[in-house]
């Protein structure tokens, strides 16, 4: 159903030709919607998901078939050099929403709603309406019960919602670092809770990340929408990785959950290196 193109048999007779001759012929297959995300855990499909911060990243993406793309506020650290995503900012978020909606593409394009960026209602769904506006077609925020209203209201005004529990990286700064969640039973409870309230509000899929694998595989089983993990085991119905950290982009930082399958920043040293000899030579 979500395969990367439709394969549609026309008959010629209806066109005017040989009606002998059935040709096979490619039809642009549907967007991709969050409702179509969602009911991708009933099929027992799993969804590989990935971040995209430009024009390139969200076509080549688009190209092999990621059904869901984050422009997510990763951006902060991976492609504007901070140290973590709490000085991204909505003038920052639309950039590059607009930037890989260029792209077009079949993937559901969802947004991080950034720091700062929803902490009253009328700011949640105003940035909301903003971020669709640059080209997004659902939005991500971090947190559960805490931020419900703003949720219910950026549901209410017809933007679909990614949650996104577990670790949440705008929070760094008060945790002092990027903590596993679910090793203690009362944050074992609160993240049960939390993923209840935010499905019973509308959420059509939950990113869990840095969660213990063992309360990954609970909530998995226990939430009627997607599971979309990172850093939390094998057992979520999805995965999503930051993009450069798959690509080997960042050999600066290294990471427990991800184990780059390319060493790109190598290979850009090498050929930066062999063009520049060979024009000083
Ligand atoms: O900003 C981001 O890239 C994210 C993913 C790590 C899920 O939120």
């Amino acid at each position: 159903m979500l395969k990367c193109e439709n394969l549609e048999r026309l008959d010629d007779a209806a066109r005017g030709e040989d009606s002998t001759i059935t040709r096979i012929s490619k039809v642009p297959a549907p967007k991709i919607t969050a409702e179509m995300i969602r009911d991708m855990k009933a099929r027992g499909e799993k969804i590989p998901a990935l971040t995209a911060y430009d024009f390139p990243m969200a076509r080549l993406l688009d190209e092999v078939g990621i059904p869901l793309m984050l422009i997510g506020d990763s951006l902060g650290m991976v492609v504007l050099g901070y140290p973590d995503t709490t000085r991204v900012t909505m003038a920052d978020m639309e950039h590059h929403v607009r930037a890989a909606a260029r792209a077009k593409p079949r993937s559901l394009v969802v947004a991080d709603l950034p720091y700062g960026g929803y902490e009253t209602i009328e700011s949640a769904v105003t940035n909301a309406k903003r971020l669709v506006t640059a080209g997004a077609e659902a939005v991500k925020a971090e947190g559960g019960r805490e931020i419900l209203p703003q949720v219910q209201a950026i549901i209410s005004s017809g933007i679909p919602f990614l949650g996104h529990l577990g670790m949440l990286p705008q929070h760094v700064l008060e945790e002092g670092g990027y903590h596993v969640k679910g090793k203690s039973e009362p944050e074992h409870q609160a993240l049960l809770a939390d993923a209840d309230a935010l499905v019973k509000a509308g959420a059509f899929a939950i990113v869990l990340e840095l969660v213990t694998p063992r309360v990954a595989k609970e909530l998995t089983q226990r939430l009627p929408v997607p599971t979309i993990g990172i850093g939390a085991g094998p057992d979520c119905d999805g995965q999503i990785l930051v993009t450069p950290d798959l690509l080997g982009m960042l050999p600066w930082y290294s990471l427990k959950h991800v184990k780059p399958k390319l060493n790109v920043a190598e290979q850009m040293r090498s050929v930066v290196k062999e063009w520049k000899e060979s024009v000083e030579a």
